[in-house]
């Protein structure tokens, strides 16, 4: 299968382009290259690339020339910066999405937009279901609503064959240190501050992101078009708890932990039911402890990958965000 994986340099994109090349398939991948996307994370990869946006109608017109499928991964992703810049995500959930969906429905292409948990909202006890409703509470959620009502649309409107696939919380190599995992580990291997939200009580729901990719396949290979799959991970946990396991796996000292201001707006639970997805045959195979054991692992071995996120531009986000420098 010939597939174009739009948002393919990021962290997920990268890690499903690697997993669907080692298939056999043939790779094409469609990134802006935002802060977020990095050739690196593709080195090892075997792939066609197009350094364009997916809201560029010419650029997606060509790639998409010669694909059986397209998978969607192009998005602005951290809920911290759509509450400080919502303006990327905007333009690209909405007028992107647009893109790609009439350049899939021009060719008749099968399209698999992939969305998130946060879609759902907060949810203080039980799991979502596909059919909860959709009560997005940040620009970035509500924008990836958004983009999957619009997906939904073609489906009903042209017949388009669309699949959605809304993960909960993927961690794992190549995944930029804004994000919480990642960024825990790199602060406590250098001694610097672990900025917990809050109360730090806030539960998340671990997917490990080779798990997601094969979830993300098997929807695209077995999925009924016009459904939506919840692919969730095998365990839930605590932010403190994450940070109290990434101290141990790192040999760091608890003093290091710091409360500071919570997220505005923050959703306190995310928790997915994944029976549908499951009753197609994808379970996740990778444990929390487990993963996360790698995860520290892979940061250790990788420090020539993380080395400049780490000294260039990141830092200023870094004081912006935080209120103090890096050390
Ligand atoms: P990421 O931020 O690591 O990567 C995003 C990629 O999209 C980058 O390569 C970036 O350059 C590219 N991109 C951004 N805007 C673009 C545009 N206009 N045109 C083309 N490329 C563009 O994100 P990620 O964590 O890999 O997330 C990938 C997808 O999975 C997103 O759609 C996200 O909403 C979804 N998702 C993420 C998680 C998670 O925990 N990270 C969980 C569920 C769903
Ligand atoms: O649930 C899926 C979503 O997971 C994806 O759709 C998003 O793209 C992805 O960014 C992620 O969103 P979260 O907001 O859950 O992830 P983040 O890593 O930013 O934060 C995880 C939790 O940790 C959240 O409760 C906020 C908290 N946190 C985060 C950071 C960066 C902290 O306490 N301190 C931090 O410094």
């Amino acid at each position: 299968m010939k597939l174009l994986v739009c948002g393919g340099a990021g962290f997920i994109g990268s890690n499903f382009a690697r997993l669907r090349a080692g298939e056999g398939d043939e790779v094409v991948v469609l990134d802006k290259l935002t802060y977020a996307g990095r050739r690196e994370n593709l080195a090892d990869v075997e792939h066609e690339f197009v350094h364009a946006g997916i809201e560029d109608p010419a650029a997606v017109a060509a790639a998409m020339d010669g694909a059986d499928a397209v998978v969607n991964f192009a998005a602005e992703t951290h809920v911290d910066r759509s509450i400080t810049e919502p303006d990327a995500f905007i333009r690209t959930h909405a007028q992107g999405t647009f893109v790609l969906l009439e350049a899939a429905r021009q060719r008749g292409l099968r399209f698999l937009q992939v969305s998130t948990d946060e879609v759902y909202g907060s949810i203080p006890e039980g799991s979502f279901t596909e059919r909860s409703p959709l009560a997005p509470s940040s620009p970035y959620s509500a924008t990836k609503a958004g983009a999957d009502l619009l997906v939904a649309s073609y489906l009903h409107t042209y017949g388009l064959e669309t699949l959605i696939c809304r993960g909960s919380n993927n961690y794992g190599p190549y995944q930029y240190p804004e994000k919480l995992v990642p960024l825990m580990i790199l602060n406590a291997l250098h001694g610097d501050p672990l900025p917990v939200y809050g109360d730090g009580m806030q539960v998340r729901n671990w997917l490990y992101v080779e798990d997601f990719g094969r979830g993300i396949g098997h929807v695209l290979e077995h999925g009924a078009p016009g459904e939506a799959y919840n692919v969730g991970g095998p365990d839930e946990c605590p932010n403190i708890e994450v940070v109290r396991r990434i101290i141990e796996l790192t040999g760091a000292g608890e003093e290091l932990i710091e409360h500071v201001t919570d997220r505005p707006g923050h959703d306190r639970r995310y928790s997915l039911g994944s029976e549908k997805v499951r009753a197609l045959g994808w379970q996740p195979q990778v444990r929390f402890a487990d993963g996360l054991e790698r995860t520290v692992q892979w940061y250790r071995d990788n420090v020539a990958w993380w080395e400049p996120i780490r000294s260039g531009a990141y830092r200023e986000y870094y004081t912006r965000q935080y209120g103090r420098a890096l050390g």
